[in-house]
């Protein structure tokens, strides 16, 4: 008989993105929210108002040893990724930790390296790729719709003021590439597959703030395919599609085409067109401009709950993700040396 105990949750980290995170978990069966930690006692008191019958803590470590807990979901800055997630792997639960996951590759391995010691799963909440367009297009690969691909790009263009609820943006000295471009990359790796080689060019045209505000990456993949992958927050449009990420796919017996609005383009070797309503099912407590984004918060959290059913790795496990921190690595790398680098790879 199937065990229905749900699994019990705590949320570290409990700021702006962490909101999503929780209600998505608070429309899952089979999952509770029994503690919320947060450092800043304030912020902590704010954020219980959404979830008033989990235990409080601004300390982890106290939480651990007091609380009876199956995973914990780390939603705090990557400075303080990898303690928590040594923490929580020496008291034996399963890992959910944000995105960027690691401020170096050497701390991705150590915390891979934790987690597999003591044999619990580590996932990165890596959420760009499980947005409904994205998987409809690499479902649209898969089935050999366009043929063998040759060329993609992956593109995110927009104004949009992130600094307004996400201060600390404007103060990091290394922007766009570790906060964003680690989600456009790493949807290039779910399409393309691993990467050999790279370029990149940046810029930062708001003189406000203190990182690059736009970057360019050609990317050499295994597979075969070179792609563009360009993101920048620093353009302005009359329709700003603000959160979508754009994409073009040639391959050898047809194209696609993702453009905002949801619309996915089909054109195949005779000239047709089929055109493909990929707009997200969006959850009740989603909002605009979010939507598409809380939709992926909520399908990653199944995939990761099918996963733990089954006693299986998510797609966006450590030791993948392992693979797109390292293209962050090479971008910022490349950007300053003025080279083409080969980024490092979980082996
Ligand atoms: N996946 C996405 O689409 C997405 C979107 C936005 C942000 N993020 C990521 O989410 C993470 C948090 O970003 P945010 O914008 O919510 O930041 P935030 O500053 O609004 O919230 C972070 C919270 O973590 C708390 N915190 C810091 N260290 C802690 C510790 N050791 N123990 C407990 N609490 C601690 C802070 O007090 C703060 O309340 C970052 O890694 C960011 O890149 C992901």
């Amino acid at each position: 008989m199937q065990d229905c105990t749900p699994l019990r949750g705590a949320l570290i980290g409990c700021g702006f993105f962490a909101l999503n995170q929780l209600r998505a978990w608070q429309a899952q069966q089979g999952v509770a929210i029994v503690a919320l930690c947060d450092s800043d006692p304030r912020r902590l008191t704010a954020f219980a108002e959404y979830q008033p019958d989990a235990a409080l803590f601004t300390d982890a470590q106290i939480m651990l040893d007091e609380l009876q807990l199956d995973f914990v979901d780390i939603a705090t800055p990557t400075v303080a990724h990898k303690p928590l997630v040594l923490m929580a792997a020496q008291a034996g639960l399963q890992v959910i930790c944000q995105k960027p996951f690691a401020a170096t590759l050497e701390d991705a391995r150590l915390m891979i390296d934790a987690c597999a010691e003591r044999g619990v799963s580590l996932t990165v909440h890596e959420n760009f790729r499980w947005q409904a367009a994205i998987r409809a297009t690499i479902e649209q690969l898969r089935t050999g719709s366009i043929g063998t691909p040759f060329f993609g790009r992956v593109s995110f263009r927009s104004g949009f003021d992130v600094y307004r609820l996400q201060p600390y943006l404007a103060k990091t000295p290394r922007f766009i590439i570790d906060d964003l471009g680690v989600h456009v990359l790493d949807v290039a790796r779910a399409l393309f597959g691993d990467v050999s080689r790279l370029t990149c060019e940046t810029r930062r045209v708001n003189p406000a703030i203190l990182g690059e505000d736009v970057a360019t990456v050609m990317l050499a993949h295994d597979s075969g395919v070179t792609s563009v992958v360009d993101f920048s927050y620093a353009t302005r449009l009359h329709k700003d599609p603000f959160p979508q990420t754009l994409l073009e796919i040639d391959g050898d017996a047809g194209s696609l085409r993702l453009l905002a609005d949801f619309r996915l383009q089909v054109h195949d070797m005779q000239g047709g067109l089929r055109e493909v309503d990929v707009s997200p099912q969006v959850p009740a407590w989603s909002e605009a401009p979010w939507s598409a984004i809380q939709q992926s918060v909520l399908s990653l959290q199944n995939q990761w709950l099918d996963h733990q059913r089954a006693g299986t790795a998510c797609e966006t496990s450590g030791t993948d993700n392992y693979n797109t921190q390292a293209l962050v690595e090479a971008a910022y790398q490349s950007a300053e040396t003025g080279t083409t680098v080969k980024p490092r790879r979980w082996k």
